[in-house]
């Protein structure tokens, strides 16, 4: 695994190049694709080179890698809308090759078709990952199966807090989510994860140098050949070299 730190703006535009440069060796490149506050700016950088006529998505595939359950698409905090505004909506993308769980009609027993369609599409390219307050990846919590394929998992309250700012109040944040598995996202050729700001840093530090153990989902990411970290200054104070 490398780990990069640098600037959140370094960080951003690094992690951009590498998707720009994957879309202009193979146009077609099937992508895994992150939602929540990390991965804005990059989405932002990829719309300008889309702009600029450097990269274009008309063969793209995407995958998401969650949903929250209960909401369907065109909920204003569904990540099929944010997908929609951050980055679909803006470049020349076929909606039919994009995926995103589906929260409304996702069940136990078929939440793995996920897998078996990303699958037929030939396996993701490139995975993008943010990482939780509690090492989640995904919405894989602590204590997540490595083993686990797309399933429905329980929200910890830590993840439903972290994530009220984007609702009107804390009730109004899903308790479950439709979320790719750790086995899943390991089946990913290649990996980027990004972490900013100081709430992540322990996080960070226990997934860069803590145990490889499910405590710390990111963790597991050290088994993985080909995963790159981009950590700000920030999300990095507590990694002890
Ligand atoms: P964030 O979420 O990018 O909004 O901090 C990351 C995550 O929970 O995986």
């Amino acid at each position: 695994m490398q780990v990069i730190i640098d600037s959140t703006a370094k960080c951003v535009n690094q992690a951009a190049e590498r998707f720009s440069a994957l879309l202009r060796r193979k146009p077609d490149a099937v992508l895994g694709l992150a939602t929540g506050s990390t991965p804005e700016a990059l989405y932002g950088k990829l719309i300008e080179q889309y702009k600029a006529g450097i990269i274009s998505f008309k063969k793209v595939t995407t995958f998401n890698l969650d949903e929250y359950v209960g909401l369907n698409g065109d909920h204003p905090q569904s990540y099929r809308r944010f997908m929609q505004e951050k980055l679909f909506d803006h470049v020349d993308i076929d909606l039919k090759q994009t995926h995103v769980p589906d929260g409304v009609h996702t069940t136990p027993e078929n939440a793995a078709d996920y897998d078996k369609m990303i699958e037929a599409a030939g396996g993701i390219d490139l995975l993008l990952l943010g990482i939780g307050n509690n090492g989640h990846i995904g919405f894989n919590e602590p204590g997540s199966s490595f083993d686990a394929l797309t399933h429905i998992v329980d929200l910890n309250e830590s993840t439903r807090q972290a994530n009220a700012r984007f609702f009107a109040s804390i009730n109004e944040v899903p308790k479950q989510a439709v979320t790719m598995g750790i086995h899943t996202i390991m089946q990913a050729r290649s990996i980027i994860l990004m972490a900013f700001g100081a709430g992540k840093s322990q996080a960070i530090a226990g997934a860069v140098t803590g145990p490889v153990s499910a405590d710390v989902p990111a963790s597991v990411l050290r088994l993985h050949p080909d995963v790159t970290m981009f950590v700000d200054d920030g999300a990095a104070t507590d990694i002890k070299v």
